[in-house]
């Protein structure tokens, strides 16, 4: 099995149409549908998104205009008043979905709990009181640091109630990483448990979040709530941390939601970019609230009896939009797992399935490569056949494991919808609708209905047809993110200034590379910039590259990202060292486990290569392009003209 290379997806030209019996009942239905509903949002996007924010959501109040684009900083809906956790919580409640099972929650140990749409209310609004006891007030930052467990969309949602932008950091990031971003965040309160389970083995979330506050280093940070998870012994700072269910206790079950304005910060999500730390992605309340409903509903074909299950965990964008706001927000059942699959139960994906009889499955491509090596007996000795929908997103997905997803999992009866997008879109972007659009194994096929995508040069030409070029966004959309928090010209430089705007037209630059082909199907190539997708996880390389040389020994290093069959991307660090220290098996072990500690597991680099020297040109830059030739184990390929010195690559060449 391999990556797609851009040989084999021309190649590609299986095509499958959907069931008819899928597409009566789709809620875009045919072709032709998708083709005129794309062409009327084309003509008109505000009437279009006006059309949808008013029959899909309640609002305390109307915008009074919909669109304030001062490129390249849109507010949607402006003026308009909305609360996004009422959208997701009280409306349900006075009709029938008051008692359906807004969440299930399966345990990593097995244990699980089904929350109804009132009681998932009643614990929100509990805790939105708690948080205002708290002192937490509308727009102080929450941190979010969470196993994948009820209590994390139930903070979310009561951040969301009283106005408090949250802030979630993946629990798996290391207590640097966190530290950071509670900064960067200014974070007045953080949300933790004491564990989470992960592979049969316990996290241990509180001693980082205990690491990260250490000798005052987050001074915004007052308290720090804690959820009883795994019941290990931890340490509780007297006056700053409190147990979750302490605080719940005789606290009344009723919070109005806030009214929010249309462009209140809902939260800041981190996410990793080419230069410089993690930047703060944020996303405003209206738009966002839209454009996360109606994709998940047209693009999911969400009905009211679905049962949904989306993979990714909370700390991802994927997680806040496809697992929590979303599909609450349309009243769907949404499953939340805390596990993963491991050595002493390789089927437990499965045994999910069955066990709730899901009907919408949402994965990311990784995932599906490491259950091909696992065998087919797992998923094939389990019932599947609930499954009427599958997805997949994060990263491009070969061709050969499409089809594996396709026969295995969706027994040929299921569509599959390769979603295209990124924290910054908040919410899918480029996507087949499935009852609509023939899929082709490896394309993320057309943009959804209001995203005018294009796939461009550096001019912001289109390119012609097959040929390569960047993937941009031409026009606004509800969904988009605001800024970077704090940082509104970093904000202006990485997006919108890659391609010089035109005549006052600002195009998105989205950093991956892509391809339109004779139908006007998209192919996703991967980033065109310093960023890796490590198992569908973005990582930045400088981020590598300043854990490393944060290392005493380290002197130098350049991290470049090499094919790998199972994560998509392997990390490599070619690494040059302080004068006293000397390159050793230990020192290699030393220099991952460091990485691991300033980041978190997900950048463990796979290798570490000494050299004495790294590639430069004359004026010092590092040629990545060559090691990333050396990585890959290939010929090194292009211009070497620049080298500052030829003998360093002649070095790495014969050290490899
Ligand atoms: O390179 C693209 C890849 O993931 C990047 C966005 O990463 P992140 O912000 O972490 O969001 C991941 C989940 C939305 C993109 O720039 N990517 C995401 N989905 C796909 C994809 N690449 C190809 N095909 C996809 N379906």
């Amino acid at each position: 099995m391999s990556q797609p290379t851009i040989e084999s997806i021309l190649q590609e030209k299986r095509l499958f149409h959907p069931h008819s019996d899928f597409s009566q009942s789709a809620h875009i239905s045919s072709l032709e549908d998708y083709q005129r509903i794309y062409e009327e949002a084309k003509a008109d996007p505000q009437a279009f998104w006006a059309k949808l924010a008013e029959t899909e959501l309640d609002w305390f109040a109307p915008w009074d205009k919909v669109l304030d684009w001062q490129a390249p900083f849109a507010k949607w809906f402006v003026n308009g008043k909305i609360n996004i956790s009422y959208n997701c919580l009280d409306r349900h409640l006075n009709n029938w979905r008051k008692n359906k099972a807004a969440l299930i929650w399966e345990g990593e140990p097995g244990d699980s709990r089904t929350l109804t749409y009132s009681q998932l209310y009643r614990e929100v609004c509990q805790f939105a009181n708690v948080l205002k006891q708290l002192g937490v007030k509308k727009g102080d930052r929450v941190g979010i640091y969470m196993p994948m467990i009820p209590e994390a969309a139930i903070a979310m949602l009561a951040c969301a109630r009283i106005g408090a932008p949250h802030s979630v950091v993946f629990g798996g990031f290391s207590a640097e990483a966190l530290r950071d971003r509670l900064n960067d965040a200014a974070a007045k309160v953080v949300v933790t448990a004491d564990g989470g389970w992960r592979k049969d083995a316990i996290v241990p979330l509180k001693e980082q979040v205990d690491k990260a506050l250490a000798d005052d280093a987050v001074p915004s940070v007052t308290d720090v709530l804690v959820v009883q998870r795994t019941k290990q012994k931890i340490s509780m700072s007297v006056g700053r941390d409190h147990w979750w269910h302490d605080l719940q206790q005789g606290v009344s079950a009723h919070c109005p939601a806030e009214p929010m304005d249309s462009e209140d910060m809902l939260f800041v999500l981190y996410t990793s970019g080419s230069t410089g730390k993690p930047k703060g992605v944020v996303h405003t309340t209206g738009g966002y609230n839209l454009y996360s409903h109606i994709t998940t509903k047209w693009i999911f074909d969400l009905k009211d009896t679905d049962v949904y299950w989306c993979t990714a965990d909370v700390g991802w964008i994927t997680g806040h939009s496809y697992i929590v706001y979303g599909p609450l927000s349309n009243g769907a059942t949404t499953v939340m797992y805390e596990g993963a699959p491991r050595a002493s139960n390789l089927g437990c994906f499965w045994d999910v399935i069955e066990k709730y009889g899901v009907n919408i499955f949402y994965t990311a491509p990784t995932a599906i490569r490491a259950f091909i090596k696992m065998g087919e007996h797992h998923p094939k000795s389990r019932n599947l056949s609930s499954l009427r929908l599958l997805g997949t997103v994060g990263e491009p997905i070969n061709p050969e494991a499409w089809m594996w997803y396709h026969k295995i999992i969706g027994g040929e009866r299921c569509p599959i919808v390769d979603t295209w997008w990124q924290t910054e879109t908040g919410g899918i972007m480029i996507t087949p609708l499935p009852g609509a659009i023939a899929t082709k194994p490896g394309s993320a096929t057309k943009p959804f209905p209001g995203i005018i995508a294009d796939v461009v040069d550096l001019e912001g030409n289109t390119v012609p047809e097959n040929e390569g070029g960047y993937l941009a966004i031409r026009h606004p959309w509800p969904g988009m993110m605001r800024t970077v928090y704090g940082d509104p010209e970093r904000f202006r430089r990485t997006y919108w200034e890659h391609i010089p705007p035109q005549n006052g037209n600002y195009t998105y630059f989205a950093g991956d590379g892509a391809r339109k082909d004779e139908d006007g199907y998209f192919w996703v190539m991967g980033r065109v910039d310093d960023v890796l997708n490590v198992s569908g996880h973005r990582l930045g390389t400088m981020e590598v590259e300043s854990a490393l040389v944060s290392h005493p020994a380290v002197a130098e290093a350049a991290v470049v990202g090499k094919p790998d069959d199972l994560k998509g991307e392997e990390v490599v660090a070619f690494v040059t060292l302080e004068g006293s220290f000397q390159p050793s098996e230990e020192l290699s072990k030393e220099l991952k486990k460091h990485v691991v500690s300033e980041i978190g597991a997900i950048a463990r680099p796979g290798e570490i290569r000494f050299t004495d020297a790294l590639p430069k040109t004359r004026s010092g830059k590092i040629m990545r392009r060559l090691l990333r030739n050396l990585a890959a184990g290939q010929e090194v390929s292009g211009d070497t003209s620049t080298l500052e010195d030829r003998s360093v690559l002649d070095k790495l060449r014969e050290g490899a």
